[in-house]
């Protein structure tokens, strides 16, 4: 089998802890354990017993997702490694060799990577920068046809942060069912609205859904790695089937936290935080932006820990990020991962500090090495 590097992941390990300021993170700055226990569940956890739980995870934690979900039990969730595991299960359960599949491209870039390692035909549809980032939903009947199994999208979206309107969450559902196809919604970033009004899931408007999500970005714990996917008890079960040859289990001390932030008023209360973080690091971006305005440019996202910007420069996006790696110790990632030149992506959710020295380093940089030579 043949794969594609995942250059957006691959840059990430290499570089982020090394550099003094990462702005390549694409979720809220991470709790510490001790932010989020109290005196006497710190001691609970000091005597868990570090065991096997289930497989396919407790059915606590289990119901404590679906309660999520209008709707739905612990049948139709499976908890995963992180979202990616999540995001590999359900590629691995309902794709297979010589099934095509609609991407809504730019996103994480996780699942065409490895359908295309399937043997999958991957067919893009992009989301338009003028049009706020939203995709032009007349171009999904160009690419579908009796061989298209899943439409899959990242909503909210990454890198661009963009939400659909409530009409084209619909719109999609209804394309779905008229061509009897799954959508997969990878809705990790989901929870980290900036207006507060938290979106509906695709779960909630169509049946033959599957959803990714997780603890990492909205919720700020990517460290604990715990993902799920939400579906059909029996894709789930399909899930199951092969998380068994995958991981087998979550960690015991993860699944004991999550149990507690997944609580409802838990929940909020690290939602609400991760909101505050972001609406002050985007009004920081917007006014760095602004004081840059003559080479850089954005569409304010509307949700999750990133921007994307286009900058007005005669370099390429990876040379502009090793430059930046190399010269100032910043890391941002480039709009290549994306296959999209001529941008790069900034994390909102680092500490608000670093975000302004980085961005203050950067601009500093440019003037003197790329611009005052133009
Ligand atoms: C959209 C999306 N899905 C999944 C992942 C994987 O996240 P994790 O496995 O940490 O939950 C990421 C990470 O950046 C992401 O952006």
């Amino acid at each position: 089998m043949e794969i594609q590097e995942f250059s957006l992941e691959r840059i990430q390990s290499l570089y982020e802890n090394l550099v003094e300021l990462n702005l390549s993170d694409s979720g809220v700055h991470p709790y510490k354990l001790k932010e989020l226990l109290t005196a006497e569940q710190l001691q609970q956890l000091a005597d868990l017993e570090l065991g096997y739980g289930w497989t396919n995870g407790s059915t606590q934690l289990r119901q404590s997702i679906a309660n999520l979900y209008p709707g739905k039990c612990a049948d139709n969730v499976i908890v995963t490694n992180g979202s990616a595991e999540a995001n590999f299960l359900m590629a691995m359960s309902l794709l297979k060799e010589g099934d095509e599949l609609i991407v809504i491209v730019p996103n994480y870039m996780q699942i065409a990577g490895w359908a295309r390692a399937m043997g999958v035909r991957v067919h893009e549809v992009a989301l338009v920068e003028e049009q706020g980032w939203l995709p032009d939903l007349d171009k999904l009947q160009e690419v579908v046809s009796d061989k298209t199994k899943i439409l899959t999208i990242c909503h909210p979206n990454n890198p661009t942060g963009s939400t659909l309107p409530l009409e084209q969450i619909q719109q999609l559902a209804d394309f779905a069912k008229q061509y009897d196809i799954y959508i997969h919604a990878d809705e990790v970033y989901k929870g980290a609205e900036f207006d507060g009004n938290e979106l509906p899931s695709f779960a909630d408007v169509y049946d033959k859904t599957i959803i990714t999500s997780g603890l990492s970005k909205a919720m700020a714990m990517p460290g604990l790695r715990i993902g799920w996917l939400v579906g059909l008890p029996d894709d789930i079960y399909l899930a199951w089937q092969r998380k068994d040859y995958t991981s087998i289990t979550t960690g015991a001390v993860s699944e004991y936290v999550a149990n507690i932030v997944l609580e409802p008023d838990f929940r909020k209360k690290v939602l609400q935080r991760s909101k505050d973080y972001l609406m002050a690091n985007l009004a920081l971006l917007q006014e760095w932006a602004a004081q840059n305005s003559d080479w850089i440019s954005f569409v304010p996202p509307k949700a999750g820990g990133m921007a994307f910007l286009k900058y007005r420069l005669p370099i390429n996006s990876t040379e502009l990020a090793h430059e930046f790696r190399n010269e100032l110790s910043v890391l941002i990632l480039p709009g290549d991962v994306y296959g999209l030149d001529g941008y790069f992506r900034v994390g909102i959710g680092a500490p608000t500090d670093h975000l302004q020295e980085g961005l203050s380093r950067i601009s500093h940089y440019v003037r003197t090495h790329h611009l005052d030579k133009r």
